[in-house]
């Protein structure tokens, strides 16, 4: 057997390939950030030929910096972006538009029109997701509709509907020319179309969007064989053996196998989940009942997951869009020329506000503003919006389950921020733990894919994997974190109304 896995993982701002061996170490990474596209206020794209051509890219980087053949790979998983949506003429192999990125808001009308009969919970109890722009099924609709020729197609069984797993799932696997048409249960479950219970597409939710069953990929396990590379890819025959969303995968990578484990990930949105074994668990206080892995033919794992569309993407939009800073890292410099937030606190509902609210009439504030407030303030506001989400996300799931976490197990981009992670776990009121190998996302992926070939035998072999590397220590006064939280909450309440 080869010695390595190559985990894909087709994330928000960047495709990466990252190598790893059977202790779960990285051994090489290929990256390459694609456009993020902003035609209108609200509306996020991709370019999914970008994306599929960068997957190629960093598959070859990774392979030459480690000096690998695909004898050396014993097999790729495949983690993603989740909602995201990509809709192709399955004879060109072409994009009929732009993927539409989850945090695009342009379907509003859509949901508006659906939410007429029945109120945006009229397939909760069957899918687990409110109607909300955020999922997959309103932009097919979107595409559906507004793209010339697009429903004539679909109808005529021309088009496929994929999340970015599936599109380079298809394209790895040999595109027209035989690729396969694929999701499994996690990205599945992010579309509104799946039933929990069943696992299988709702033809009756289907029509209702009017989205043709015949665009749908097949839903397949998170470890399982789904096909084997092209023949023209350096990974000519190698099998392609895991699927997770990258949320799931995270948490997969983390080990949190079993009911009551979770993590949260501090990525371009932040992403709670916990794990509720094989139950589905309803929550009553705005979190997600989604699938968290499903092994070969074993019962599925469920979760609830609290989503914030804005924690990462809020300081890509200081540096970008505000020029405060020139690289993400620079937020934590500047917030360290201050003690506090001088008052201020800034709520980025770019998105509208997902969980625990979900307000699409939501709009970013900064509030809290006087004369005495200056950048330092404004880089601290930015990170404590992070932390501030997180805990009212940390506050739902303790309430729908009824136990209180002891600790929170992080990962993602943003946990090298240590004043983040320290203000974190103050706000929180319990320790915050950063696991030795951060990659969590791509790990998961590995593990998906490893075990479906054998390359690992069982989950206890992961589970020992798993080592702790940092831990902070809460050590705020609990008044002053009840008056932080008390100030976070009527700022959230200034976001509110803000869409005509
Ligand atoms: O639900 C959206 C999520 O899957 C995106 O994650 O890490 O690409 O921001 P990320």
């Amino acid at each position: 057997m080869a010695d390595y896995i190559l985990a894909i993982d087709q994330g928000t701002t960047s495709s990466r390939a990252i190598i790893f061996d059977k202790r779960g170490s990285i051994v090489a990474t290929g990256q390459l950030e694609h456009e993020q596209i902003f035609p209108k206020a609200g509306w996020v794209e991709h370019d999914p030929m970008e994306i599929w051509r960068n997957t190629r890219e960093v598959t070859g980087q990774a392979l030459g910096k480690a000096d690998l053949t695909r004898h050396d790979i014993a097999a790729v998983g495949i983690t993603n972006q989740r909602e995201t949506a990509v809709v192709w003429d399955k004879n060109t192999g072409e994009p009929v538009y732009n993927a539409i990125v989850w945090q695009d808001t342009r379907t509003q009308p859509i949901v508006d029109r659906l939410a007429a009969d029945g109120g945006v919970e009229r397939f909760k109890q069957d899918v687990g997701l409110p109607l909300a722009t955020y999922f997959s099924g309103t932009k097919i609709v979107w595409i559906l509709e507004n793209v010339p020729g697009a429903r004539e197609k679909a109808e005529a069984g021309d088009l496929l509907f994929g999340t970015t797993d599936c599109w380079v799932l298809w394209n790895l696997t040999g595109g027209t020319d035989g690729g396969v048409h694929a999701t499994d249960v996690t990205n599945a479950s992010r579309t509104l179309f799946m039933d929990l219970a069943t696992l299988e597409w709702r033809d009756d939710i289907l029509a209702a969007f009017g989205v043709p069953r015949s665009m749908m990929p097949a839903i397949k396990a998170s470890s399982e064989v789904y096909g084997t590379v092209e023949p023209s890819s350096l990974l000519r025959e190698v099998p392609v053996a895991g699927i997770l969303g990258d949320q799931q995968a995270a948490t997969f990578g983390q080990a949190a196998f079993d009911p009551g484990e979770s993590k949260n990930t501090y990525g371009t949105g932040n992403f709670l989940i916990f794990n509720t074994g094989e139950e589905i668990v309803h929550s009553r206080n705005g979190l997600l009942t989604t699938l968290g892995y499903k092994l070969g033919d074993d019962k599925p794992h469920y979760a609830l997951e609290g989503a914030i569309a804005v924690t990462g993407s809020l300081v890509q939009w200081v540096r970008d869009n505000l020029g405060l800073i020139s690289n993400a890292s620079e937020i934590e410099d500047l917030a360290k020329t201050v003690d506090d937030n001088g008052g201020a606190y800034f709520v980025p509902a770019f998105s509208g506000l997902f969980a625990p609210y979900w307000r699409p009439d939501a709009r970013g504030a900064l509030v809290g503003l006087t004369r005495y407030v200056h950048k330092g303030h404004i880089a601290r506001a930015v990170l404590e919006a992070t932390a501030f989400q997180t805990r009212e996300v940390l506050d739902a799931v303790n309430a729908d389950s009824g136990v209180d976490l002891t600790e929170l197990k992080v990962d993602g981009g943003m946990i090298a921020n240590n004043t983040l992670m320290q203000f974190q776990a103050d706000i929180l009121g319990v320790p915050v733990v950063r696991p030795v190998v951060a990659e969590t996302t791509a790990l998961g992926a590995a593990y998906a894919a490893g075990l479906a070939v054998g390359f690992w035998s069982s989950l206890d072999e992961l589970r020992a994997n798993w080592q702790e590397d940092s831990r902070w220590e809460p050590k705020m006064d609990p008044a002053e974190r009840d008056r932080q939280l008390r100030l976070w909450k009527k700022a959230v309440t200034k976001t509110f109304d803000w869409v005509d």
